[in-house]
């Protein structure tokens, strides 16, 4: 669809109640959350066996590590015993095994029981049976994944998918080596305000021209208003002044190695529903995860990831990260200044999308039919 062929009629917002209402919240935890994969941690939170985190994942605790082997594991951050939280810390590191300080069962880094006191006495209790609840887990780009389904969907389909359906093929995100790059930076943004204004405000441009002039300075067909993700395969131009995709346009770090001619000077923005928001920029790669906390209240972790020797050797990130921590801030800030509105009578029918958003209307299509299955 070229930009002459955008519908002529105006498509509505979601009413008001999908961004307030606990129980459309609850609905999306358990049909969206918990269904699909979730970028859950950076493979490097995790570096060695026994490294964890935990990170809430739809309405559950997951508690994400390494075993003996390196591999990562994921589990639900619940004792089988009688219930109890397992790691009360968000991040920490266990020698050998995770144990509950309730009763002391101690479960090593794959799950499973392995002691417990006066088990001898309980020779019934299976070790494997009663070991922790594995959910599935991923390693792609750096990121550890999880998915809480019984079944996972296919990873192939919907996360590498959905790059590949944005890009035009997968080798276009694969070549910046993500999974090599080093996080130079990490900013987590606690944003009062529902997830899916913070999606439907990243997969817009509308806004650009009047909150983020750092951002159209670097970009300037971005004044447009025209969202660059919509046409497959396209990145934004740097201004013709433009050295870097830095806050004042100067020069950034040194590109990444093997990415393409064509992505020289460009910048791509990936949405893999339902939380994550990939950049791509010739010399570094910004990966935001959110964590859906309440129908008001997300978590946003954004990482800034350059080339291991950048960090290594102390490089001024502070011109690259500062550009799009202001855009995050800005975007944030009218996210939350939207929140209110959505309890409000005059959007209780919702609002109206211009023709230039009008793909988040097929963003509302694919919420409506999830929650719908
Ligand atoms: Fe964990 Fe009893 S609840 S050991
Ligand atoms: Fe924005």
């Amino acid at each position: 669809m070229t930009m002459t062929e955008l519908p002529a009629s105006l498509l509505r917002t979601l009413p008001g109640t999908y961004y307030t209402d606990p129980a459309v919240f609850a609905a999306e935890q358990e049909r969206i959350f918990e269904q699909m994969w979730f970028c859950a941690v950076r493979g490097s939170d995790i570096a060695t066996p026994g490294a964890f985190r935990t990170v809430r994942v739809g309405r559950e605790s997951v508690l994400v590590t390494r075993n003996a082997a390196g591999a990562a594991r994921a589990f639900l951050n619940i004792c089988r015993h009688r219930g109890a939280q397992l790691c009360a810390d968000d991040s920490g590191s266990v020698r050998r095994t995770f144990r509950c300080t309730y009763h002391a069962w101690a479960y090593d880094l794959d799950g499973k029981l392995v002691a417990a006191p006066n088990l001898v006495k309980m020779p019934d209790i299976d070790r494997v049976e009663y070991g922790l609840n594995a959910v599935h887990v991923r390693e792609w780009l750096g990121y550890v994944w999880v998915c809480l389904a019984a079944t996972a969907p296919s990873f192939t389909e919907t996360v590498q998918g959905a790059c590949e359906q944005r890009l035009g093929d997968l080798a276009s995100v694969e070549r910046y080596g993500i999974e090599n790059l080093t996080v130079g930076r990490r900013i987590r943004y606690d944003v009062r305000a529902n997830w899916k204004l913070i999606i439907e405000n990243f997969m817009e441009c509308y806004h650009c021209a009047t909150i983020h002039p750092e951002l159209v300075h670097v970009l300037p067909e971005f004044a447009g208003g025209y969202a660059a993700q919509y046409y497959v395969g396209h990145g934004a131009e740097f201004g013709p002044d433009v050295e870097g995709f830095t806050v004042d346009g100067s020069a950034g770090t040194a590109p990444i190695a093997g990415i393409d001619a064509s992505q020289d000077r460009r910048y791509y923005a990936v949405t893999i529903r339902p939380q994550v928001f990939l950049n791509l920029v010739p010399d570094h790669v910004i990966l935001h995860r959110m964590y859906p906390l309440a129908a008001d209240r997300t978590v946003v972790e954004c990482d800034w990831l350059y080339p291991h020797e950048v960090v290594a050797e102390g490089r001024d990130l502070s011109r690259s990260v500062e550009l799009f921590d202001r855009v995050n801030r800005q975007d944030f800030d009218a996210c939350e200044r939207c929140q209110p509105g959505m309890a409000s009578r005059a959007y209780a029918g919702g609002g109206v999308l211009v023709p230039s958003e009008h793909h988040i209307a097929g963003f509302h299509d694919w919420l409506r039919t999830r929650l719908a299955g």
